[in-house]
């Protein structure tokens, strides 16, 4: 799954600079394969700016990932700078355990009152995997504080991704993640996801809910402590839910005593054009997994915000949630969060996603005039292209082709021509855009610009030839 940049970048030799030296001496880079930079440069970024960003070289990038679904107010807000320095000068540091303080009161008051429903008490982690785990110990603990003690499994869909420490990768569902840390926590369950492109047409839409239930029966819904689902699923390439899936899921979930949990760490703050992608959906999770866009991951920051009901049981008598994490709430992520947020409000940037979005759809939906684009598919600004050998009959590349594809020719060609996005093979290959929530109709352009002449050319170069 690793992104492989290296053909696009120079080769090594002669003169490297001290940076590349020092990247390859000690630098481990995260899912990436390191063997591919001996002889080539790592891609060194350096500055960011609005919806661009900056190498080493000076030359420059839209930045149509936002750093991996993160950057959401774009780069370059000094004013969140300043926050982070006020903050510093005033309390740079105390945790939450035990101890509270004015930053992280003010932004959990913030952060529930913009929640849906009765989700009101936060809790703050790190960053999304912390943030996972902390779900679904809370949701075992729960069960266990009402008398419940066996329900420990969890329910997440196939090839979804919630992160990679040994909890939360329980619940990641892509093989390949898992296969080299097993035996993994025990518990985990996975049901199908929605990929409708590749559904047959007569399929009942709200099938893959129904399977939840299936599985809940199958497990013995006793034994089963929640559920975990994106608004819209990431890893496959932004499959959306039919319409009716979210709301049959709660359904499901209240028949059986299981909790909801919404993992909106990439599709909260606005990238579906609302607060909570849950809000876009119209459904009441339970609790909702957060991280990335509430900083705009200008500091790490994550969170789980959870109910009433949930969080009832933990504050009577001497009971407590046994678990934290140090940086849990940090003073100056809280501080960015809320400088964050303030620019959100301020610019109204879940409106602007609302209001462009239509536009950076047909956009991308216009390219299914390319043979190789099968399907367009996502929500606001989280869209993503299936990459298919035949329009018509929906056929895909086998692992070796997709091999060459993505990591052989797209990932370095799009690279190469300015474009950071994401080309990536968990499920079948896709292409996914996510810009920054300030994109407007030049980056949207210049992106359909770009993929029009690096995805010609694959065709031609690379799958029929
Ligand atoms: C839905 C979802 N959950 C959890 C995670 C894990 O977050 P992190 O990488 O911050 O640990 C991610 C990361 O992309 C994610 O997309």
């Amino acid at each position: 799954m690793a992104t492989r940049l290296d053909a696009a970048t120079p080769a090594v030799g002669g003169e490297q600079s001290e940076l590349q030296k020092l990247a390859r001496q000690h630098l481990w880079m995260h899912f990436t394969r390191m063997s591919a930079y001996e002889d080539h440069e790592m891609p060194i970024i350096v500055r960011g700016d609005g919806c661009y960003v900056y190498d080493q070289h000076g030359k420059r990038y839209l930045d149509g990932l936002s750093a991996l679904f993160c950057v959401n107010a774009g780069h370059g807000r000094t004013e969140i700078g300043e926050a982070a320095a006020k903050q510093v000068a005033e309390l740079a540091f105390f945790t939450n355990w035990s101890y509270a303080h004015p930053r992280a009161i003010e932004l959990a008051a913030r952060v529930a009152n913009l929640a849906p429903g009765d989700l009101n008490r936060v809790f703050f982690t790190s960053g999304g995997s912390e943030a996972v785990e902390s779900a679904l110990k809370l949701c075992r603990n729960y069960h266990r504080l009402n008398g419940d003690g066996q329900r420990y499994k969890l329910i997440a869909r196939e090839i979804a991704y919630h992160g990679t420490t040994l909890g939360a990768l329980s619940a990641t569902g892509i093989p390949g993640l898992r296969a080299p840390f097993e035996p993994l926590t025990p518990g985990g369950c996975h049901v199908p996801n929605t990929n409708s492109y590749r559904w047959p047409e007569d399929r009942d839409p709200l099938w893959a809910a129904d399977e939840i239930e299936h599985r809940i029966l199958f497990e013995g819904p006793e034994t089963v402590s929640c559920v975990i689902l994106e608004p819209v699923q990431n890893a496959g390439g932004c499959f959306t839910p039919p319409d009716g899936y979210f709301q049959r899921v709660r359904e499901i979930c209240d028949r059986y005593g299981v909790l909801l949990i919404s993992d909106e760490v990439i599709c909260s703050w606005g990238r579906l054009g609302e607060w909570f992608g849950a809000q876009r959906y119209d459904y009441q999770p339970d609790l909702i997994t957060t991280a990335k866009g509430l900083t705009s991951a200008y500091v790490p920051m994550g969170a789980v915000i959870v109910s009433d009901r949930v969080a009832e049981p933990f504050m009577e008598d001497t009971r407590m949630f046994s678990h934290g994490i140090t940086f849990g709430g940090h003073p100056v992520a809280a501080a960015v969060a809320m400088a964050n947020l303030d620019i959100f409000e301020r610019e109204d940037l879940c409106g602007h996603v609302r209001e462009k979005e239509d536009e950076f759809r047909s956009m991308l939906e216009a390219l299914r005039e390319l043979p190789i684009v099968g399907d367009v598919r996502g929500a606001g600004f989280f869209q993503a292209i299936e990459l298919v050998k035949d329009q018509e009959t929906k056929e895909s590349f086998n692992a070796e082709e997709s091999e060459t594809l993505l990591r052989g020719f797209l990932s370095g060609a799009l690279y190469d021509h300015g474009l950071i996005c994401r080309a990536d093979d968990r499920g079948d290959p896709v292409i996914q855009l996510s810009p920054p929530l300030i994109a407007d109709t030049p980056e949207f352009e210049e992106i359909d610009r770009i993929l029009r002449s690096v995805l010609t050319e694959a065709w031609e170069r690379v799958v029929k030839h």
